[in-house]
């Protein structure tokens, strides 16, 4: 049995990094994750990134392993490592989300407060909230 499994950080864009090279690695990490069926969102604002990453145990272990060793980024702050009772961004949409802007946010916060309640999409709501303060993504 390969339960499904969430991981969620919070972690520092290298300084070095340029726009372009984040749009790079959001087009990679989007095209990736729907070709692995790993479903989640991520973002990046004020020199921070913001991921989900829902799948199979396994896959979303192993992905994040990959993750957690990129020089792209630093100061990983984990705060959920565990399995999923109940998939969250599984049924938001069919692909993994980059999420470009607060609108888009606001939808994934909606439909977040929308779900019976489960602790995980609870936790990732709150977690979502000083994001939908800033002015833009
Ligand atoms: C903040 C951040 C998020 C990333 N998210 C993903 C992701 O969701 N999926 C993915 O395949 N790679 C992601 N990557 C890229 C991986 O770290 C890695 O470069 C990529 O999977 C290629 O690994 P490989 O060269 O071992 O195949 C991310 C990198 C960073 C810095």
């Amino acid at each position: 049995m390969n339960p499904l499994y969430t991981i969620c950080y919070i972690s520092k864009v290298h300084s070095d990094l340029s726009d372009q090279q984040i749009e790079d690695l959001f087009s990679y990490s989007s095209q990736s994750n729907n070709s692995t069926g790993i479903k989640g969102i991520l973002l990046s604002t004020m020199g921070n990134f913001f991921q989900v990453l829902e799948g199979t145990k396994d896959q979303v272990i192993s992905l994040y392993n990959v993750i957690k060793e990129d020089a792209r980024h630093h100061d990983i702050y984990e705060v959920i490592h565990r399995p999923a009772v109940k998939a969250v961004f599984t049924n938001y949409n069919s692909k993994f989300n980059i999420v470009k802007s607060i609108d888009d946010l606001d939808k994934i916060k909606t439909y977040l407060d929308a779900m019976p309640f489960d602790s995980t999409s609870e936790k990732l709501s709150r977690l979502l909230n000083p994001f939908l303060l800033m002015e833009e993504l």
